[in-house]
């Protein structure tokens, strides 16, 4: 048996880095997975690729922002795999603003909604289907370091990833005597697509003196994914090679 085995498993944002990590390791882990991203191409091919390691993946296009598209993408792992038993929040994206004082408006909204507003809707159509299966589910939100700590320049994404962490706390308060868990992850600067201009810039920041993988984040969204950490919720879990330790 492994981890995840008879569990159905949701990535928001997995045709990509951190996600596509997380769903290949919840299905290698014995999960049915629904693979979900706003680029069907992307989502489609990571889907290929699990059924290619025997695993079980359907892919599923979905905008986060749209409350009609996630209540469907829900309502899909339940009628394709039974229920709900882990939904991981991870689309999002970056945003370098500049300074705040010509910073747009358009862009403000754009990156709450997706990175914010987004893991709200995830968040509340996965408990609802989770209540109804009566299941105990793992919710797992994926902050930044930047949920924790500013950074210039991107004010926009450090407001939307502190709600998202505020989003956990409040959401584990009403959520544990029902059974169902909510967490989130904060990396530091991890080497995938959304940062790749930046790595030069960011990498002095880490003590550890590296970037993170895809692999290191996932290996701890899946921890907190599953049973054995059946009494952690409401908490902040940094993955950021010593960053905010200085
Ligand atoms: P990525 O750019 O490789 O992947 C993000 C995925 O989200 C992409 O596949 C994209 O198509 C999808 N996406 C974007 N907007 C969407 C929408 N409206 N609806 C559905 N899907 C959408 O980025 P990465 O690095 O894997 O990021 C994953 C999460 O990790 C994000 O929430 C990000 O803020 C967070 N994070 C990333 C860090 C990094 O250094 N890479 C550091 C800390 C947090």
């Amino acid at each position: 048996m492994s981890r995840f085995t008879g569990k159905v498993a949701i990535v928001t944002g997995a045709g990509s880095g951190i996600g596509e990590a997380t769903v290949v390791q919840l299905a290698v882990e014995g999960a049915a997975v629904v693979v979900s991203d706003i680029v069907a191409a992307n989502a489609e091919s990571v889907a290929k690729h699990i059924a290619s390691l025997k695993g079980r993946a359907v892919a599923v296009t979905t905008d986060v922002t749209d409350e009609t598209q996630v209540a469907a993408l829900i309502d899909r792992a339940v009628s394709e795999f039974g229920g709900l038993d882990v939904m991981v929040n991870n689309a999002g994206i970056g945003g370098i603003q500049g300074d705040i004082d010509t910073a747009e408006l358009s862009q403000w909204n754009q990156i709450l909604n997706v990175n914010l507003t987004g893991v709200f809707l995830g968040l509340k159509h996965a408990v609802r289907a989770m209540k109804a299966g009566k299941r105990q589910g793992s919710i797992v939100n994926i902050a930044s370091i930047l949920g924790l700590v500013g950074f210039s320049n991107a004010a926009a994404y450090t407001a939307s990833k502190h709600g998202v962490m505020g989003l956990t706390k409040s959401a584990a308060l009403e959520l544990g005597k029902v059974g169902i868990r909510v967490n989130t992850v904060a990396p530091a600067f991890i080497k995938t697509p959304m940062i790749a201009r930046m790595e030069e810039a960011v990498l002095p920041l880490h003590p550890i003196g590296r970037l993170g993988t895809s692999e290191e984040v996932s290996a701890l969204i899946c921890f907190l994914a599953a049973d054995e950490s059946s009494f952690l919720t409401g908490a902040s879990y940094l993955v950021d090679g010593g960053y905010v330790a200085q």
